[in-house]
């Protein structure tokens, strides 16, 4: 699983905005610096709170967007140097399952129309009735009847439309597809149908999923890697059982606790974060999180952490100046079940809460405090 299909290197997007005709431009620095690699056969997820770059980051890796800076290699070949058939065949290669469903599909086409239509680009060897005939193949694939065809979008749900989307990503035959928050416009009860419908369609077709997601219990079952991020970087990186299990970044912890437990009992404590998200313009020096971080020190106002590695095959990254890659590094990751946190992490929520209530002061970071706890 671990031959690379997309591969990321310094990708950057920057927008120059105006608020108002007479003020100068500021610039919003959507994406900041990503490099990220994509295995064939796995679900990459990345997370992070609503305008930290997610969808914009997903536009770059299709090529729907021209970076700023930076480079993005699909099956090895760099795709912003493709034009004409090189681009055709990477739209085929490459698709996208939009968040709304509703309003990614054009409602005066009927469904078999929708679904055909990459067929008529992609599939020009198929004859009409050999495309009605893929077409009826493709909704049954998504659970749908083959004779929804000459119905119109608004005849069906949001769940249903959602599996209109998914057989219109799957109709060219793609090898990746990129789910920008494909559940999060659904019912609750229907989430979960549309995450099993996406992990069975990765196992029968071989396919590899990119899903961007602000929420992390939707993608926490799904995941093989996870990504978070924050304005425009990515703060931790690695396989999915391990972040959400022994979390690093203090960004991460305060998400994860915000995601509640199945079972009673188990709900971690909350770790709310300080202040605001600043606006997309702001220019923060250092580490970006050091305005919400409790655990900031003169070191992450002055420069940016590099990626620090840890786990068996270094999959495990962090960009914080207090995650060293210390040698006691699988130690640290010991886990006694994929849910269970390590009592290393346990202590570390319990502290980040105590701290909050006033019962400790929280003057260090958690690694440290852990060490004196610990001992
Ligand atoms: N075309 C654009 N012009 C200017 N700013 C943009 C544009 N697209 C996105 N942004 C800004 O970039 C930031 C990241 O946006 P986006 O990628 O949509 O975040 P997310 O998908 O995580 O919510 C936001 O501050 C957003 O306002
Ligand atoms: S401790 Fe410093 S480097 Fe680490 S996340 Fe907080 S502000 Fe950033
Ligand atoms: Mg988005």
């Amino acid at each position: 699983m671990n031959e690379v299909i997309l591969e990321a290197r310094g990708l950057k997007k920057h927008f120059k905005v105006k608020s108002s005709f007479l003020s100068p431009p500021s610039l919003v620095k959507a994406v900041d610096g990503v490099s990220l690699e994509v295995h064939r056969g796995e679900t990459f997820a990345i997370v992070g709170e609503s305008g930290c770059g997610k969808s914009t980051l997903a536009r770059l890796l299709m090529h729907l967007l021209s970076p700023t800076e930076g480079k993005v290699f699909f099956e090895g070949v760099d795709v912003v140097q493709r034009s004409g058939e090189d681009l055709t065949s990477l739209r085929k290669d490459v698709q996208f399952v939009f968040q709304d469903p509703f309003s990614s599909l054009n409602p005066r086409m009927t469904v078999g129309k929708l679904v055909g239509e990459p067929l008529e680009v992609h599939r020009q060897d198929l004859s009409a009735a050999e495309r009605g005939e893929k077409v009826k193949q493709l909704l049954e694939q998504v659970g749908l009847q083959g004779d929804h065809a000459n119905r119109y979008p608004h005849e069906f749900s949001g769940g249903q439309r959602q599996r209109i989307g998914i057989a219109r990503a799957l109709a060219s035959g793609p090898k990746l597809i990129i789910g920008d928050e494909p559940v999060s416009a659904l019912d609750v009860s229907v989430q979960a149908q549309i995450v099993n419908l996406l992990s069975d369609l990765r196992d029968e077709l071989s396919l590899t999923f990119i899903v961007i997601a602000h929420d992390l219990s939707i993608i926490r079952h799904m995941s093989d890697r996870v990504a978070v991020m924050y304005l425009g970087q990515i703060v931790e990186m690695g396989p999915a059982e391990e972040v959400f299990s022994n979390p690093r970044h203090p960004y991460t912890i305060a998400l994860l606790s915000a995601v509640p437990e199945p079972k009673v009992g188990q709900q971690k404590p909350l770790v709310p974060l300080m202040g605001e998200t600043p606006g997309p313009s702001a220019s923060i020096p250092g580490c970006q999180f050091n305005n919400r971080c409790r655990f900031a020190r003169d070191i992450c106002r002055q420069s940016p952490p590099k990626h620090s590695v840890f786990g068996e095959q270094g999959q495990h990254k962090v960009a914080c100046h207090f995650e060293q890659g210390a040698s006691n590094q699988t130690k640290h990751n010991s886990l006694s079940g994929a849910n269970t946190r390590s009592p290393q992490v346990e202590t570390r929520f319990q502290l980040y809460q105590a701290a909050l209530h006033g019962k400790k002061a929280v003057p260090k970071h958690p690694n440290a405090i852990e060490q004196e706890e610990l001992t």
